[in-house]
């Protein structure tokens, strides 16, 4: 059983001091939910802070990315040994803003999945299709492509502890999401191919989630899809109230 997984994207946003306000905030409005995973996704500035704001919670910490080596001299980079210390236990990987706007390829997500699981960072990794690709029919095939060349040399065990994002790129703070049949069409899909490549057991351990415009008014729906276990929410999980909103309308139990 799948217990549904909400994580915060807050990009280039919050300052050290607002990380550990908004955490401190969450923390209380939270405490009574144990069935949802929540993870925040802090400026690598803010993980530390995040992280000691957090302790024993259910509350986890991600990185927004990282670099696949150890150490070494990679001007602005940061090791998944580093982010780990600093008391992250997640890592988003192959964001499209990063595929987008920094030259992150399939190889370069492989790479960096491999050393997250090595530094004992569970990977939080983005897939999904642009407007252009959608129209032309070539949805699942990307899907197919970013999943097969993401995720290769994988283990099983590995796959099942994984969390996959499916994030439209053209959803992605546009205030437009995916309708709930698109994006069950998507993760169905996506599950498929994991039973298919990885074996029944980690494509039904795998969580697989959603991103692109959640909002407190649309979680409902898109969580009732069989296959979506979650989702990663960028703009809407800036502001405590909605974010808190999101995590509890995405228990089963309470829908
Ligand atoms: P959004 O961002 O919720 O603002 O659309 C989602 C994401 O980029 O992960």
């Amino acid at each position: 059983m799948r217990i549904p997984f909400i994580a915060g994207n807050w990009k280039m946003f919050k300052t050290i001091h607002e990380a550990v306000v908004f955490t401190k905030e969450l923390r209380s409005t939270l405490k009574d939910v144990a069935d949802v995973e929540i993870v925040i996704a802090p400026p690598f500035t803010a993980i530390h802070a995040v992280a000691e704001a957090s302790r024993n919670t259910n509350i986890g910490v991600a990185a927004q990315d990282m670099h696949w080596e150890r150490e070494g001299a990679f001007t602005g980079e940061v090791s998944p040994a580093m982010i780990q210390e600093a008391g992250a236990a997640y890592a988003i990987i192959g964001h499209s803003e990063r595929r987008r706007l920094f030259g992150e390829t399939d190889a370069t997500v492989n790479r960096k999945m491999m050393a997250a699981f090595l530094a004992g960072l569970t990977p939080i990794v983005c897939v999904g299709e642009t407007l252009e690709e959608r129209e032309r029919g070539e949805t699942l095939a990307v899907l197919d492509r970013q999943v097969k060349d993401g995720f290769d040399r994988l283990a099983a065990e590995q796959v099942a502890e994984l969390v996959v994002a499916y994030e439209p790129v053209w959803a992605i703070g546009t205030g437009r999401n995916a309708s709930s049949a698109q994006a069950g069409e998507a993760h169905a899909h996506i599950r498929n191919r994991l039973r298919q490549w990885f074996g029944a057991d980690a494509a039904d351990r795998c969580h697989v989630i959603y991103g692109g415009s959640v909002k407190p008014d649309n979680i409902r729906e898109l969580i009732l899809e069989p296959d979506v276990d979650g989702a990663l929410v960028g703009g809407a999980s800036l502001d405590v109230a909605s974010f808190a909103e999101i995590v509890t309308r995405s228990r089963t139990a309470a829908v």
